[in-house]
């Protein structure tokens, strides 16, 4: 059963009002619902049909008369009057055995909710679906200290509690929460003097994990006036954070539930790009009030209508805070790693997909993140005073809606006068585009000619040419800048561009900060690469030289086993030594790609990636890294070594990666001396696991790591951290079988998405050691994908993407993954998510 964007059709009913009351207990928790009905002006088909999964029904009445209903596997159906009526029902739930985190659960005796997308089924008997919204009541009965739900209390006794929403919302929205928790509260005062009450709930222990996400709930809520003059709507503002959690959070209205590991945080047991992801997710979280709440979905074929947009708020926010160009560049690292894959593999779908099985299962890279990309897209072509008056139209025209893409893109070209038909396929066609350029020079112009390609794919098989803004400059040849930042804006298949009256041949900087998701490839000579890693002033770039030297110098070491490029060492040698430079940006300056990402390189270019060559080779390069920086490691290191209070912010984090990189560095010549004394003297998580990384590198870390697991065992988040480490740092032939140990460890919670993910996750990551020739990472990963699926079907489904990849190796490799896509397929009652996950990778060629 495949649903259609084109199917869309309104429901037959307007709702004015619920109202629910929950009896909670962990095996029958009743669910009284209470709905005014009223036909839908605008819709031709009447008939009545409420979703409901996993629900005993006790009874139903419409206007107060019992009433028959027609019950299937997805919902009931009933005869309704043609005239405004009021449903009521009474169900009955067991969240103690919802193991699929969908809907009302328990996690470590708490309840809490999660229902995008289709999770309210779960609850009660409802049109579960985005564009039916409507005013919420929540009355909630149980013997918890805490009982919580969307908008603002209006009444609680000992053991009751009653919330009234005022603003219409989705039932994707609703949130439920009850449980022994403590609050950290706050206060803020927003822009016209609402005074928000705000609390960070956490079970009693995780106190002393709050004060940063606090810090970043508030400045998100200030960033959101200053830069997008919008305001919080409630008289609270409430965040929970929950163990056992499928995604990273969740925007309920006025009740954000989080993954505790997104959120919880102190110095000892988080690391810097803890902190940083923390406050990313919390900004997200809370833009989305905005962006997604006030106005939300249509339907979820929208979802990027709300995730890539507020993906995009909360990149901006981070950049606000913290430094950009490094957001930037750590941004389309990420873009590459997970994004990159999807649309080059047989997961490949638009930014807005148009049919789907499952709709969890397209909570992309694509999605979330493509979908930023294109907003970025469109704010270079129209400008960012445009941008800033077409967001206030959208703000203004669709306030209180349930919207769609083409509202969103109208309100580019009302304000603009321009049309966005052809920018529109970013939407609505799959692939990432090639973008090859060829240089002519002549007479002092230099013309580039460029050429766009996108690979068909099943979704996309006859792709046409997209707008790519291409933003380029000129570098002269004593390393002047000369010519700015120009937006070339391609809408041809072949189009060109010319720079006039130039006194000598220059070096062109393309695709500078990234202006398009889009591979590049630019014949330039490593000479005039090295040029622009030394002179171009457009920092992204400057690193993307950086980069394409590192996968020159990488391919040969990987397939003849060459020594490493001497001009590429000296090079990144050069910069990361710059005192001038931003210590963060000097870090990413050493940096390599993935071995994903060569194996993804050598398989375009006509190769068969081998995962231990790769391996091998990267390994080279790390080794010839350390010899070339020698003693300057150490210097670099003593400089950066940070003597004050420990601070998550961004100046503090950048001196720890690069000192920490440097000690990567040191590790691979002293023994571990160095990372020894790191690890016993740490008082900051991001010093200590950066210490135990280095030493499980060169096999030094049993004793580190006895000791940290003795320091952390009662800490579940740290532990996550023990798991992955050591997994991530085994070598190629023993990941497997590091990882099946941890399953034995009485820690590993398997049904706890975290920690599974901090093994499987780290498994599948690891790429040679997943890809190892014995198929032992296949195997192991399979096993475990068909024990959870029963369990949790989404986190299974998302871990099947570990296999996505699978068609760019030898054929050995094919069989054996092949054989594990089969066996996982053949078990019986596989879930929906995984069912949809593995015929789609198994199937495209
Ligand atoms: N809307 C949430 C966010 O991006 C993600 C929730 C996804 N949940 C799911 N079951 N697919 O912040
Ligand atoms: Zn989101």
């Amino acid at each position: 059963n495949t649903v259609y964007l084109s199917d869309y059709t309104p429901f037959g009913f307007i709702v004015d009002s619920v109202a629910l009351e929950f009896d909670l207990d962990p095996r029958h928790t009743r669910v009284k619902s209470r709905i005014a009905f009223r036909p839908n002006p605008d819709a031709t088909d009447r008939r009545f049909f409420l979703h409901g999964e996993n629900l005993r029904l006790i009874s139903a009445r419409i206007d107060g008369h019992d009433v028959t209903c027609t019950l299937t596997e997805e919902g009931l159906t009933c005869d309704v009057p043609d005239a405004p009526f009021i449903w009521e029902a009474e169900v009955e739930i067991a969240p103690i055995e919802n193991t699929a985190l969908e809907g009302l659960y328990m996690s470590n005796g708490m309840y809490c909710t999660q229902c995008e997308a289709e999770g309210f089924r779960k609850i009660t008997y409802y049109p579960d679906r985005p564009d039916v919204m409507s005013v919420f009541t929540v009355t909630i009965n149980g013997p918890h200290p805490v009982l919580l739900s969307n908008g603002n209390p209006v009444a609680a006794t000992e053991h009751q509690a009653e919330w009234h929403d005022p603003w219409p919302k989705p039932a994707y929205l609703f949130a439920l929460v009850a449980g022994d928790l403590v609050a950290h509260s706050d206060r803020f005062t927003t822009m016209n003097g609402r005074e928000v009450d705000l609390n960070l709930y956490v079970r009693p222990g995780d106190e002393d994990k709050c004060a940063f996400g606090m810090q970043a709930l508030k400045a998100s809520m200030k960033w959101d006036e200053d830069v997008y003059g919008r305001e919080y709507d409630l008289d609270l503002f409430n965040i929970v954070a929950v163990d056992d959690f499928n995604m990273g959070a969740m925007e309920n209205k006025g009740l954000n539930i989080f993954n505790s590991s997104a959120v919880l945080a102190s110095p000892q047991t988080s690391t810097d790009m803890n902190f940083e992801r923390i406050e990313a997710i919390i900004a997200h979280e809370y833009f989305h009030n905005w962006t997604g709440n006030r106005i939300t979905c249509r339907d979820w074929f929208q979802l990027c209508l709300k995730e890539g947009l507020t993906v995009f708020r909360d990149s901006q926010f981070t950049s606000d805070m913290r430094s950009a160009p490094v957001k930037r560049i750590a941004d389309v690292i990420d873009l590459r790693a997970r994004q990159f894959p999807e649309d080059q593999g047989p997961l490949s779908h638009p930014v807005r997909p148009e049919s789907f099985q499952e709709i969890n299962n397209f909570y992309t890279a694509t999605v979330y993140e493509k979908g930023a990309e294109v907003i970025r897209m469109l704010k270079t072509l129209v400008g960012d005073e445009a941008y800033d008056r077409a967001l206030a139209l959208y703000f203004d025209r669709h306030d209180g809606q349930a919207c769609t893409i083409e509202d969103w893109l109208k309100v580019f070209e009302d304000t603009t006068g321009r049309s966005l038909a052809q920018f529109k396929r970013w939407y609505s066609q799959a692939g990432t585009p090639r973008l090859k350029v060829s240089e002519s020079w002549e007479d002092g112009i230099l013309t580039l000619t460029f050429r766009q390609d996108t690979k068909p794919s099943a979704a996309s098989p006859d792709p046409k040419p997209q707008i790519i803004p291409i933003a380029t400059g000129l570098i002269g040849p004593d390393g002047e800048e000369v010519a700015e930042t120009r937006i070339l804006e391609m809408s041809e298949a072949t189009q060109s561009f010319s720079f006039e009256g130039l006194a000598r041949r220059p070096v062109p900087s393309i695709l500078r900060g990234f202006s398009a998701p889009v591979m590049l490839e630019h014949d330039l000579s490593d000479a005039d690469r090295t040029h622009l890693l030394a002179h171009d002033t457009d920092p992204f770039n400057r690193w993307e030289s950086a980069r394409t030297l590192a996968r020159g110098s990488l391919l040969p070491m990987i397939h003849d086993g060459a020594g490493a490029d001497p001009a590429f060492l000296d090079a990144i040698r050069k910069v990361v030594a710059d005192d001038t430079l931003d210590p963060a940006y000097r870090a990413l300056m050493l940096g390599l790609p993935t071995q994903s990402e060569l194996a993804a390189l050598i398989h375009a270019e006509g190769g068969t990636p081998m995962p231990e060559k790769i391996h091998a080779g990267v390994e080279a390069m790390r080794d010839a890294m350390a010899e070339t920086f020698g003693d300057a490691a150490q210097r670099i290191r003593d400089t950066h070594l940070v003597s004050a209070p420990y601070d998550p912010g961004a100046e503090q984090a950048g001196q720890r990666s690069l000192a920490n990189a440097m000690l990567s560095l040191i590790t691979r010549r002293d023994g571990g001396a160095a990372a020894q004394a790191q690890f016993d003297s740490a008082d900051n998580m991001t010093n200590q696991l950066a210490a135990l990384a280095a030493l499980l590198h060169i096999d030094r870390g049993s004793e580190a790591l006895a000791a940290f697991e003795a320091q952390w065992k009662d800490d579940r988040l740290v532990m996550d951290k023990w798991f992955g480490l050591q997994v991530t740092q085994a070598r190629p032939e023993e990941a497997a079988s590091v990882a099946e140990a941890l399953t034995d460890h009485p820690d590993f919670t398997w049904q706890t998405p975290n920690r599974f993910r901090a093994v499987f996750g780290a498994l599948a990551m690891h790429h040679a050691g997943f890809h190892h020739a014995s198929g032992k990472g296949y195997r192991l990963l399979a096993d475990w994908l068909i024990r959870l699926d029963p369990k949790n079907p989404q986190t299974t489904a998302r871990m099947c993407s570990a296999f996505q990849t699978w068609k760019r190796y030898d054929a050995d490799r094919q069989a054996l993954i092949a054989a594990e896509l089969d066996r996982i397929l053949s078990t019986p009652k596989l879930s929906r998510d995984t069912t949809e996950m593995l015929t789609r990778i198994r199937g495209a060629s």
